[in-house]
């Protein structure tokens, strides 16, 4: 129905939606406030079936903002029963979105009040912004509203131990979405229910950021196919019971985007959907308490364009230009926009970068308040018009204001970054004790959300647990970090790792680690060194990590080639528009040739190093899937009295389940009473192994191992 939204070489108006604009040219002139048209033949004989909103009153003791929002809803009631006469739409469809509306319209109204309610136009853009949720419900593929209804009967369905994620580069894995299609019985052989492809749209040529600069949010980059590819994947993956994650990049756009055309141009009206300045006054005001993400790609936050000789804010690369939310029209245009991502059969939108959306002068201009009133409000929107959507935040901060994303009301799910850090502390120190004194506090979250635990990803791992965490335990922490960047980048004696630095900062001497888990954990060294011992070791500490993130409570996501140990790829720096961003490093390309060693007959936990760790992984998915307890977030540390090993309860229902494991490369072991007290009772059983055990005997764990207990 809205040709804009299939159309790929034509950008489509940003500012506002087709249907919108069909409404307006068949009814004439701009559809303020018209109400029902008694000029047209079509109202008059709408059938006498009443909508929710043709019975909404404003209740008579609905007072303050409650108020305003009753009587605007009525007031813009009529726009939206124009427009679902103009879409013809039927009333099934009809009542299911006013049903909705009505259910989330106080929050909706409240949050967007509280972001433009001091406009002069608030009331058009909130009008604008309804008929765009109205228009994306009804151009829903009825196969997604299906979704839609089904995930609003179980909305937890994510929190199940049988959910497990992969996230892969399109290009690098197999080339194209076409090729990728025929690679769907390769995720289910390893297990995955869970797909995140990054950003696969439109990109400005040369240096992209790994397609963080996205030129046009509804094309797909024509090296890797096209929307009707998306589409199909999409289905396909439906169809076989994966989920399908792709990312929301919304705090920016490229400097090759329509809109970044436009105020190039010298449009005004675009020019307001970024941060523009003339000169440095307003740039050096915020400078004084920013921070640099990308202090190797340029000093500061701000980027000169010669073209129209002014300063753009620009967080990241210099070409990635931040959006200027305070702008309702950018907020309405990228609703659209995010509107239309859904529509392509999108489970979860991984919402990119969350934490720099907002911007206040004097402050970090990061994880402020207007950030999560944004998401907020596009939850909201989303509730109403596709309410199957989740949404991932992307929150690679303090641990304080990672979980502030975390809720129904805002996003579902999460990036755990602090675990992951401090995983890769524990291997580094052989010691939990850092990691025990987060998770005492961190691990849980509200209900109906869940964390996303992971060991890499296509970024850098940054060293972001809290100081008073380690205080709290002896550990200066501003040493430490000193100390795991020299380990991660194998300047420390006796360090296993492979790493390379990610954005050193000369002035400050921070930086961050790049690298592939196999290489960080020491798989690297090893083969280099050709010592069997090291590779062990090396197998054993990526297991251990993965049999936790898989455990703890939460989605685990495996970053795809990780199932085969991959190594650091050094040939990025032969490609120009990567050179420069070291986290290319560890974003190899898949090596096919892996998996035909697979269908070898050779007998299990036999063959290459390679084959080992993929049987391995899928051994521990295969055990997570068959294992209830590990549904839901909720986790109890054990108290295992031995700084080495990390020990937790899982419980879900009536299911228990305990995990010990080992982080020293030495034999530990562990009391059989605890476990008995525990809750194991008299006998159990390790799930990974089969091996059964009684709490008369102490519990042996090898160097890097992990036992998942359950009671027999
Ligand atoms: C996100 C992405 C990262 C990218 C940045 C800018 O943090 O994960 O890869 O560089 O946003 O888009
Ligand atoms: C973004 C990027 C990550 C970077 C972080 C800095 O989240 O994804 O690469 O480390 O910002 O805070």
């Amino acid at each position: 129905m809205i040709a804009s939204n299939h159309n790929q070489s034509n950008p489509p108006d940003p500012s506002r939606p087709q249907a919108i604009k069909d409404a307006e040219t068949t009814l004439g002139g701009s559809v303020v406030d018209s109400g029902i048209n008694v000029d047209n033949p079509e109202t008059m004989t709408r059938p006498i079936h009443p909508s929710p909103l043709d019975s909404f009153q404003v209740s008579h003791d609905a007072d303050g903002l409650e108020l305003e929002a009753q009587i605007s809803l009525r007031r813009i009631a009529p726009r939206i029963t124009q427009f679902w006469q103009q879409t013809e739409t039927d009333d099934r469809l009809r009542d299911e979105f006013e049903t909705r509306l009505i259910r989330h319209w106080s929050e909706t109204f409240g949050l967007l009040h509280e972001l433009y309610g001091t406009r002069y136009d608030f009331f058009y853009h909130l009008e604008q912004i309804i008929l765009t949720a109205a228009d994306a419900w009804v151009t829903r593929p009825e196969s997604l509203r299906q979704v839609d209804r089904h995930r609003e009967i179980e909305p937890d369905w994510f929190e199940s131990e049988k959910v497990v994620g992969g996230a892969l580069y399109v290009d690098l894995f197999s080339e194209n979405l076409g090729r990728l299609r025929e690679q769907i019985g390769y995720f289910q052989q390893l297990g995955l229910t869970y797909l995140h492809l990054m950003p696969l749209f439109a990109v400005r040529p040369g240096n992209n950021d790994g397609g963080y600069a996205i030129s046009n949010y509804r094309s797909v980059d024509p090296r890797l196919g096209t929307i009707d590819d998306l589409r199909m994947l999409a289905e396909e993956l439906r169809a076989v019971g994966i989920t399908l994650v792709l990312d929301f990049v919304f705090n920016h756009t490229s400097d090759e985007h329509e809109w970044a055309k436009r105020a190039q141009s010298g449009d005004r009206e675009y020019q307001q959907f970024y941060y523009i300045y003339p000169d440095r006054t307003e740039p050096d005001k915020y400078e004084h308490t920013l921070r640099e993400i990308f202090p190797t790609v340029r000093r500061g936050n701000f980027t000169w364009h010669d073209g129209m000789e002014q300063w753009v804010w620009t967080t990241f690369n210099n070409f990635q230009w931040d959006l200027n939310y305070s702008n309702p029209a950018v907020f309405r245009a990228m609703l659209e926009e995010m509107f239309f991502i859904a529509s392509t059969g999108i489970d979860i939108l991984r919402f990119d970068a969350v934490a720099f959306i907002w911007k206040e002068m004097g402050t970090s201009c990061e994880n402020l308040e207007g950030a999560h009133k944004i998401i907020q409000a596009f939850n909201r929107l989303v509730r109403i018009a596709t309410p199957g959507v989740l949404f991932k935040s992307e929150a690679i901060v303090h641990p304080d204001d990672v979980v502030k994303y975390v809720g129904e009301d805002e996003c579902q799910i999460s990036y755990n970054p602090t675990l992951m850090a401090l995983l890769w502390e524990s291997l580094a120190t052989r010691s939990t004790r850092l990691l025990n004194q987060s998770l005492s506090h961190r691990h849980n979250l509200p209900d109906g959300t869940a964390w996303v635990n992971y060991l890499r990803c296509h970024d850098d791992i940054g060293w972001t647990f809290d100081d008073a965490d380690a205080a709290a335990i002896g550990i200066n922490a501003y040493d430490h970090r000193n100390f795991l960047n020299h380990f991660y980048t194998g300047q420390f004696k006796g360090s296993f790792a492979r790493g390379i630095p990610f954005q050193e900062n000369i002035a400050t001497g921070d930086m961050r680690i790049a690298g592939t888990l196999a290489s960080l954990a020491g798989l690297e060294l090893a083969i280099e060194k050709d010592d069997e011992a090291e590779k062990e070791l090396a197998i054993g500490r990526m297991m251990l990590l993965q049999s936790i993130t898989l455990s703890i409570g939460g989605i685990p996501l495996l970053y795809l080639g990780e199932e085969w140990g991959m190594l650091n790829d050094y040939d990025f720096v032969k490609d120009p528009a990567k050179a420069g961003d070291t986290r290319w490093v560890h974003r190899p390309k898949m090596k096919w040739e892996f998996l035909e060693e697979l269908d070898d007959k050779i007998e299990s936990g036999g063959g290459s190093i390679q084959r080992r760790i993929f049987e391995a992984l899928q051994h521990l998915i295969n055990v997570r899937k068959s294992q209830p307890a590990l549904a839901g977030q909720q986790m109890e540390l054990i108290k295992t009295d031995n700084t080495h090993l990390l020990g937790f309860v899982r419980m879900h229902q009536s299911h228990r389940l305990v995990v010990i494991a080992n982080f020293a490369d030495s034999l530990q072991s562990f009391s059989g009473n605890a476990l008995r007290t525990a809750g194991m009772g008299r006998f159990f059983e390790d799930a990974i192994t089969g091996q059964t055990f009684a709490s008369s005997e102490d519990l042996h764990l090898k160097p890097y191992q992990t036992r998942w207990l359950c009671r027999v």
